[in-house]
Formats: C-alpha cells, sequence, structure tokens
C-alpha cells in the first residue's frame, strides 16, 4: 500500500478546497483513476484544516482511495475542554491523522507525552496516525501505522533530502512491524520518481505541491 497525503496547513481557504477538488475530482472521473488507485494499492489522503472536514469528506464519500485526515487532534478526550477537537469528533470525518508534524512541535510546543496521548485517543477511535519524526531522537509509538520521516530543513524549503539520507534513516528509526515508512519534506513533480525508485519508501506527505489541485494530479500520476 502507497499513500499519497495532502497537507494544505492552515494555507487554503475553503473557497479554494471547494474549486481544489472540483478539479481534482474532475480528473479523477475522466480518467478512471479510482480504478488505477485500486490496482496500484494507493491511497489519497486529503487533510483540510478542521472547519473543512465533513465538506471534504462528503464530497469524496464516494471514492473508497481517496480518504480524509485531520492535520492533528487533541491530546484529551471529550469533554470540557473549550477549543478542543478531539479524536470522537474526527472520526466521523476522517480515517487518518497527521500527529507530531514539526510545525506543531515548534509553534505550539507539542510535547512527546501530548503526542503520545494524541496516538492513544486515534487508536482509541480507530484513526490511523501518520507520526512524523524529524529524526531519530523522537520518540516512534509502537500503535503507529506510518511514520512519516520530515526533515525539518527540507519542509517548504524546495530543498528535498537526498535519498541516500532518507534511506539511511530509515534504517536507525525504530519503526513498528508492518508500519509504514513515508517521506516528507518538498517532494514535487520532479523528485517523487526518485524516491519512488528504491521501492522503500510507501508513500508521501506533501505541503506545498498539494496546495494546487494542478500539481497534485502530477504526483498522482507519478504514484499510480
Ligand atoms: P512541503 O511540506 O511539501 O511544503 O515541504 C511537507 C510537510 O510539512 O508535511
Amino acid at each position: 500500500m502507497k499513500l499519497l497525503i495532502a497537507n494544505w496547513k492552515a494555507a487554503i481557504t475553503v473557497t479554494e478546497a471547494m474549486e481544489w477538488l472540483h478539479t481534482f475530482l474532475d480528473y479523477v472521473n475522466t480518467n478512471s483513476i479510482e480504478e488505477k488507485l485500486e490496482a496500484n494499492d494507493v491511497h489519497i489522503v486529503i487533510c483540510p484544516p478542521f472547519p473543512f472536514l465533513s465538506v471534504v469528506k462528503e464530497r469524496c464519500l464516494l471514492y473508497k482511495n481517496i480518504n480524509v485526515g485531520a492535520q492533528t487532534i487533541s491530546s484529551m478526550g471529550q469533554g470540557a475542554f473549550t477549543g478542543e477537537v478531539t479524536a470522537e469528533f474526527v472520526k466521523e470525518y476522517a480515517s487518518y491523522t497527521i500527529i507530531g508534524h514539526s510545525e506543531r512541535r515548534k509553534y505550539f510546543h507539542l510535547t512527546e507525552e501530548e503526542i503520545d496521548q494524541q496516538v492513544q485517543q486515534a487508536t482509541a477511535q480507530g484513526i490511523s496516525s501518520i507520526l512524523c519524526v524529524r529524526n531519530e531522537a523522537d520518540i516512534i509509538y509502537p500503535d503507529v501505522a506510518h511514520i512519516a520521516y520530515e526533515p525539518v530543513e527540507a519542509i517548504g524549503s524546495g530543498h528535498n533530502a537526498p535519498i541516500q539520507d532518507v534511506l539511511a534513516m530509515k534504517q536507525k528509526l525504530k519503526l513498528p512491524e508492518n508500519a509504514s515508512f513515508i517521506y516528507g519534506g518538498s517532494v514535487d513533480a520532479e523528485n517523487i520518481a526518485s524516491y519512488l525508485q528504491t521501492g522503500e519508501i510507501n508513500g508521501f506527505l506533501v505541503g506545498t505541491a498539494s496546495l494546487h489541485a494542478d500539481s497534485f494530479i502530477k504526483l498522482v500520476e507519478a504514484v499510480i
């Protein structure tokens, strides 16, 4: 199985998201992309901001291999926690969640303890975690199905990590058995094929190149 994850971050509006889906689903429908995704065991995961989760889910409902993910979830369960979005709420719309993205660690001071709780919350609600790690110092939790290696210097910089560095990190990380190994950091239509050729990478977490449907479509073309 391969995952192609679109992480929209806080970078597009709901209007832009609807235009994105219009273009993308039109491409999917007119090129029999669902069949190709299924034949190649590729799953697309679209991660919008929380307020668009339901509308994105609604639009993607009929597509088995086009799934919805959250960009994070609360460390807390349901209760008196003003402003939190819990795994229980998220599971109505999303089957995946990103956890521990380096931007949350950096700007929102996300701690390892909170990450541990988030993984537990996701697991308890049947949401598949995509745990982001910056290097081998970040903790990997045993329940996690997908580990995304995202070197900080490669994120949003246009400087994707060299393939040999990514493969070397794969060896260093203590990946849970059967966990998929995902790479993220300036993945684009030019460099994705070289990662795929290694046969060692089970997916991609994409920010910048996922913000426009046209550039994301090029990535889909590369993985199917
Ligand atoms: P990028 O972002 O593709 O813009 O480097 C990746 C990420 O932050 O997940």
